[in-house]
Formats: structure tokens, sequence, C-alpha cells
């Protein structure tokens, strides 16, 4: 926690603050912005213009711009990093509606808790920047969509929770909904398409009750949309929407009002909020634009479902062709026309991140908080990295939503792959002749070797997957290793973001060669640094490294596959060289899935009569 302290302050934002513990009747609403010289600071975000004022306004049809006379305003000073604050005039009368009074009145904590702000140590330390976590992760449905579903549902009337909800979702919205209809003692019916794994159906029936139907309905999203459409209407039922809901975007807005009264007396900069369908980011938006305007809202969308930068973009709502799905949760491809309305006028800027990205900030938040983030959920992370380092910002207070935790655990494998922010990866051509390897070797190393595939070709060259850490501290490392194997007579092609790459050639690259006298071996390399340089070094100058192949899995040593061609009179060399560098390996030269896709028909074979251990 940030360990505030809640001093006595006399303004209207303190009073609006201290008003906002669980369930207390908030006596004074209010705060405004609208003295000119004292609006948000908007040079630094030009795409989209803030005018906080705006959106409650308009949702409540309210078109006043009364002009502040000096007594109407109060002014506000909000701390700042040097502690002189930049001051705010407030006005108490300009907006007692809208959504600042929905989010103020919003019933959320007899189902949500009011959420950790968690200081991220190794992050701020990473990207100098004090960065804290706000953990949505941590509600009871580890997400914080319990927020809006239930308010949307606590503000039903009784003839309406009668009738019973109907909601469609297969993700964390349905989870929301079953909870709050088991607390509210209401019929729900959630319609997931046929195809929703089962985790996700039994945690649905999990956090809901009797009174909860899990309905298998049509083979996408759109047909277990258009069924719950027809059960709203058939059985005047009402449909709880996932973002789209002045009452959702008011329970999600909640999560502002925590943050803000967290940080009364501290700095405050910019908070990172993802963005699927932009309920959370309208509600966050809707509060911090009103209570503190000086700190800026960040959306975060994933590049390949980026529905509401393309809107903002156009100032319209657009519907994208398509959505990637790696981060599902926020996958949608039409963001709400109210979720739209209200971004356009207070959101400041909108940030997009890719799949690596997104792991990387799943792992970042792993080492701080020790949560699991699932992608949606990490957004916010992967944005407030990608913005610290695209500007070069440093010293500033910045919170980042984790908004959710239900992760896949069969997605892992993928994330851990992709989630080293710092890997970069080349293909190399070498000369195809005993020592190139070494060469090679002797260039990048002693950088940490995460992967490495070559399998010799019958051509005078041959290809190398590689990928490595360049040293942190030096600056453009990377590329000053490839000047040095370009120099040294080594081509190399940067693969770090290719995708084809990553997920398919680095397991296909190699393949079956023609190449006499081969004998495999399947090593057990202490995962210590100088490991392969340990073994290439004890290499017999004149055998040739046929085949290679290693990548960092996080075992506690490196499994490496190793071919080597080793005329027979060299036997007895061999069995010295296995004994004297000490690795655990097994023979695998017969080992029939080598001979049926690694081995070519016509290869000389190496006499191994019995192939060998070293147990
Ligand atoms: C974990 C998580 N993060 C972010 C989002 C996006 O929220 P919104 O649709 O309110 O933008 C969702 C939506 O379900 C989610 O489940």
């Amino acid at each position: 926690m940030l360990g505030i302290s809640r001093t006595t302050r006399t303004t209207v934002v303190s009073t609006l603050q201290r008003g906002i513990s669980r369930g207390s009747p908030h006596h004074r609403l209010g705060g405004c912005l609208l003295c000119p010289n004292t609006t948000t600071d908007t040079t630094q975000w030009p795409r989209f213009q803030s005018t906080a004022a705006q959106a409650d306004d308009d949702t409540n049809n309210n078109t006043s711009s009364t002009r502040l006379s000096t007594e109407d305003a109060e002014m506000i000073r909000f701390p700042t990093k040097d502690g002189e604050g930049k001051p705010v005039l407030l006005n108490a009368k300009e907006h007692a509606v809208g959504y600042l009074s929905k989010i103020l009145n919003a019933r959320v904590y007899d189902a949500a808790q009011e959420t950790e702000l968690q200081h991220a140590k190794n992050l701020s330390a990473q990207l100098q920047n004090k960065v804290f976590l706000k953990r949505e992760d941590t509600q009871q449905v580890f997400s914080f969509k319990i927020r809006g579903a239930y308010n949307r549902m606590a503000h039903l009337t009784k003839d309406q929770l009668a009738s019973g909800v109907v909601a469609c979702s297969a993700g964390n919205h349905a989870q929301g909904v079953a909870m709050s209809a088991r607390m509210l003692g209401c019929r729900a019916v959630i319609v997931m398409p046929l195809a929703t794994p089962t985790i996700k159906v039994n945690a649905v029936r999990v956090h809901g009750g009797p009174t909860v139907e899990v309905r298998l309905f049509g083979n996408n999203y759109d047909e277990a949309a258009a069924e719950a459409k027809r059960l709203k209407h058939e059985e005047a039922m009402t449909l709880i929407h996932p973002f789209d809901d002045p009452y959702v975007i008011a329970g999600q807005g909640t999560i502002g009002m925590e943050i803000l009264k967290e940080c009364v007396t501290q700095p405050l900069d910019a908070i990172f909020v993802c963005c699927g369908g932009g309920g959370m980011l309208a509600g966050i938006a809707a509060y911090v634009k009103r209570v503190r305007p000086t700190v800026k809202v960040i959306g975060v969308e994933a590049e390949d479902a980026a529905g509401m930068t393309a809107s903002l973009r156009e100032g319209r709502v657009v519907t994208l062709p398509g959505v990637g799905l790696f981060a599902d949760g926020a996958a949608v491809k039409t963001v709400g026309t109210e979720t739209f309305r209200v971004c356009n006028k207070l959101v400041d800027d909108m940030i997009t991140v890719n799949t690596d990205q997104i792991c990387n900030a799943i792992k970042l938040s792993y080492n701080d908080a020790r949560v699991v983030l699932e992608p949606a959920g990490a957004l916010g992370v992967a944005g407030l990295k990608k913005y610290v380092e695209d500007n070069e910002i440093t010293g500033q207070t910045l919170v980042a939503i984790t908004s959710g935790a239900n992760m896949d655990f069969d997605r892992l494998r993928f994330v851990s792959e992709r989630a080293d922010g710092s890997e970069k990866t080349l293909a190399v051509t070498i000369p195809e002749e005993p020592g190139s390897f070494r060469a090679l070797y002797s260039l990048i190393w002693p950088r940490n070797v995460t992967e490495f595939s070559y399998r010799f070709d019958t051509d005078d060259r041959a290809h190398v997957f590689v990928s490595f850490q360049p040293v942190k501290n030096i600056e453009h490392d990377f590329e000053a290793v490839m000047d040095s194997l370009q120099e040294n007579g080594f081509g190399c092609l940067d693969l770090s973001e290719n995708e084809l790459a990553k997920v398919h050639i680095r397991h296909l690259a190699g393949g079956r060669a023609h190449a006499d006298h081969e004998r495999i071996f399947r090593f057990d390399f202490p995962e210590s640094p100088g490991a392969l340089q340990r073994f290439l070094l004890s290499l017999d100058f004149h055998w040739n490294v046929s085949l290679f192949h290693y990548r960092n899995h996080g075992d506690d040593f490196g499994r490496v596959l190793v071919g080597l061609q080793v005329p027979e009179t060299c036997d007895k060399n061999l069995n010295n060289f296995l004994r004297t560098l000490g690795y655990q390996y097994v023979e695998e030269t017969n080992n029939a899935a080598y001979t049926s896709f690694l081995r070519h028909k016509d290869s000389v074979d190496s006499t191994t009569p019995s192939d060998t251990t070293s147990d």
C-alpha cells in the first residue's frame, strides 16, 4: 500500500474523497476545473483533447457553460514531485450529477473489495519511475468485472430482478454477472458459445448458484449474443451489457475513485487502463478528469484489437473487421457508443502493445506481485512500460491497473516463450567448415545465449538460428554484435520481430542432412554462463559440429542435442572428450527419431556398436 496519511483538508476534492469510504453517504459532491488557465495540460497529448467538464454535462443534457465567479470557485493544489503543486479551480455547483454522482453512488462494495495499490518495486527500479499496480486481479472473481456487473444489477427494480437477467460472455463478465445474481438472489442465464472451454463454464457455475443457468448456444460469440437477445425479448429478462451501460461504466469508475483516494497527498502523473469495449477506461476517465484533472488517463489496447484507438482517431465508432484473440478478455470488434462518447472527451491518449510486450508485462507483474495475469489483465503494465520507454520519462508516479488473472494454464508455455523482452533473435549464415561455429559463438560471448539451432548442410554454408540477451548497460549492444558478425564474414538478419520465425521457424530450423560419420548426443549442460564456451573449447578442432540445438526452458540444466562428425579412428579421443567434459549425456545415434527425421539415407554410418551414456 502507499501508506498515505489522510490529513484533513478543506478543499472540495478532499471532502469528496473522504466521503467515499464504503457505504458512507456522500454529503457533498463536486469538483470542477473550469478556470481557463488551469485546465489539463494537453500539449503533450495532441491526439485527443481532454475537456473534462463535457462528458458529465452531456450525460445529463446540461449545456450550461456558466463562467465561475471567484466566490464560486475553490482552488486546489495537487501534490507534485517538487512539492509545489499546480493550482486548479474547482466549482461545486457545476456537476453535482452525471458520472461523478453515479460513481460516488455506485453499489459495488457488497460484492467487490477496495483493492490494494501496490508499489511495484522492481518495475519502479527498472523504469526509474514510481510504479504502482492497482490489483483488480485480487477480486473474488479475479477481475474488476464484478464492479460493473454488480452495480448494474443492484440498481434494477424489484420487478426487473424478479424477471431475471441475461448476459452473453465467455469471460470475466460472465463470472461477474453470476456472482452478482447469487448475491442478489435473482435468476440469471449466461449464454456462452458451444465451444467455450469447460474451465470457463465451471468458473461461472462456481461463482453463481442455484439461480444461475449456463446455456451453451451457437458456434461463435455472435450466435450466442443473438440467443441472449432473444431471451431478453421473449422472456422479458434484462440484458446486462459488459461495457456499454452507464451503471457498468460507473461501477468500473470506482477503481479511479479508490486510486485518487489513496493518492490525495501524493503526486500522481498518469493511470494506464486496459481497454476492450471501453467500460473501465470511460469510468476511470470520468472520475479522474473531474476530480484530479492533472492526472493523465491513458488507454491501452492490444495492437490487433485496437477498436478504441481506431474510433478515437476517426472521431466515430469504428467496427474492426477482425480482432486478435491473444488478449481475449479485451478483444472487442466494436467499442460501445457511450464508452466512446466519454473516452473521446476525456481520455488523454491511447497506446497499443503487441503480443510480446503483453507477455513481458505478465512476467514483470509476476516478478513484483507474484501474480500470473491473463493477457488482457497485463495490458496496463505493458502500456505503462511502453509509454515510459517511448517518451524517456523518469521520476514520475504512474499507476497501471492489473485487471484480471483468469489465466488459462495451458497458455503459460507460450507466454514464457515470448516473455523475455530483452531477447534478440538472429539468422546467421556461416561457412560450413570446422571451427566456424566456435568463431561465431566467440563473437556473441559473453552474452547470455538463450537459443541456438544449427544443422549441417551439404552446401558450403549453413544457417544458424540464435537468440541472446544483449548487455543491458551497453547502449546499442545488439547493433554492435550484428556489426561485428558482419565484419567477420557472418551474414546476419534480425528476426527479433519476425512472427513466422518466432512461432514456427525456430522449431523447424535444420532438418535431414547428409552428414557422414555423424554421432548424436543428448547432453545436460549446466545452466550457467560459459557452459557452451567450455564445450566448444574442449572439442577437437578437427571434428565438425553438424547439429546443435538448444533452447532455454528455465530448467536447472540446459537440454542440448549435438551432432559430431567423428572419423572412426577417433573413437578413443571422443570417449576422452566426453569423460573430461563431465556433462551428463546419452548417445542417440541409433534413435529411430533421429534416423527417420534428421539423417540422410545415403550418409556414411559411424561404427556405434552400442550407444553410450555417461552413467
Ligand atoms: C481482464 C480484463 N481486462 C480488461 C478488459 C476490458 O474491459 P472493458 O471492456 O471495460 O474495456 C476486460 C473485459 O472483459 C477484462 O476481462
